[in-house]
């Protein structure tokens, strides 16, 4: 019987498999615009949203007809998008808000849900790099990239995830990056929360599915991107830099699709499959090759002093707080920038 069983089950996932198989083959001939969602009067949070490719996203989405929310932690960031938003045509609210303390997104999050209402887009984008030879990084610096690239998604996705849950709708996008599928040197903790927030996305995507929410979540996987100064003076070889709109509008045409992954140039992917076929020796050559030095000049200058303040984490100040969370606290619900 348990034979009979088994064999049922695999004939079962053969013919699911195929279906899903046809069903992806024939969406690849349908044109985007027949496969993408309206977001419009969705209310969307952007973290990291006060410059590089947080605002380029925040300007789309608001294009979109939604009403769009940046945190960052500079402040003067937030203002430059609020005020491009707004000469737009859109709806942008902007709060400093530090990645780097969860109580202060939690805070944060109950300020937005009873103000502005139930988010219902979060894009997890914000993310910092030291790029530095890990012997040499700080542990300061380590947490830092730590909590701003991945911890931060686990408090954000508590805060906001019950609301989406409640109403059975909701999308959350990660922006990881290629740096969180193939390993590169001087960037060991930055790939390391790359890595973990492929992770994240894919196994909370899993425990969504099986318990039946109809909230995507999509992950993306972009090459470097040039001009928006995260990895501006990185040289890359064989494979271009991208340009930050090209990324940005990517990226909102993989969520409005629902798409789970988007691998930026989508050619990338043949390499990370070859990847896992081919010796090691060859994909560290090969690795190598592309990018001979992946760490970004200013932040080597930056960070070349090794002290906190030197490399923008947050300072105590005499009283031990830290000066980001002074910062957040200056901005009251009643400050925030509409
Ligand atoms: N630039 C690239 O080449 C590249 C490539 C692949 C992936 N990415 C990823 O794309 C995302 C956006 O990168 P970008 O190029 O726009 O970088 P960016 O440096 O231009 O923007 C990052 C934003 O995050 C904000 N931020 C940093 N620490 C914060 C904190 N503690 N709290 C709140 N906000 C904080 C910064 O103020 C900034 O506005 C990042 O997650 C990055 O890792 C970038």
């Amino acid at each position: 019987m348990t034979y009979l069983y088994s064999i049922g089950e695999v004939i079962v996932f053969l013919a699911l498999s195929i279906f899903a198989i046809v069903e992806s083959i024939v969406k690849t001939f349908i044109p985007n615009k027949y496969k993408m969602k309206s977001i419009s009067g969705e209310i969307a949070l952007v973290t990291g949203g006060g410059g590089g490719l947080g605002r380029l996203l925040s300007l789309r989405l608001s294009k979109l007809g939604a009403i769009v929310i940046v945190w960052d932690i500079n402040e003067s960031g937030i203002q430059e998008t609020v005020k491009l938003v707004q000469a737009a045509g859109g709806t942008c609210y902007g709060y400093v808000c530090d990645l780097c303390d969860r109580e202060d997104i939690y805070k944060k999050a109950n300020i937005i849900k009873e103000e502005i209402g139930k988010v219902t887009i979060l894009i997890n984008n914000a993310g910092v790099v030291t790029g530095l030879r890990l012997m040499d990084t700080p542990d300061k610096l380590i947490i830092r990239t730590m909590d701003v690239n991945i911890m931060s998604h686990f408090w954000t996705a508590k805060a906001f995830l019950p609301t989406m849950m409640e109403n059975n709708k909701g999308h959350i996008v990660s922006i990881a990056s290629l740096a969180g599928q193939c390993g590169v040197s001087k960037l060991v903790d930055y790939c390391a929360s790359k890595f973990a927030a492929v992770g994240f996305d894919e196994a909370l995507r899993m425990e969504l599915e099986y318990e039946g929410y109809d909230i995507n979540t999509t992950v993306v996987c972009p090459y470097f991107i040039r001009s928006t100064g995260m990895f501006d003076d990185v040289q890359s070889r064989y494979v271009p830099t991208l340009s930050p709109n090209d990324v940005a509008d990517r990226i909102i045409t993989a969520m409005r699709c629902n798409e789970k992954y988007a691998i930026i140039p989508g050619y990338m992917r043949i390499l990370l499959i070859l990847k896992w076929l081919f010796p090691w020796a060859c994909s560290a050559m090969f690795l190598r090759g592309l990018v001979r030095d992946a760490a970004p000049a200013s932040q080597r200058q930056s960070c070349a002093a090794t002290t906190a303040s030197d490399c923008n984490v947050p300072s105590k100040d005499q009283n031990g707080a830290t000066i980001h969370q002074q910062l957040a606290r200056r901005v009251s619900s009643s400050e925030r920038k509409p």
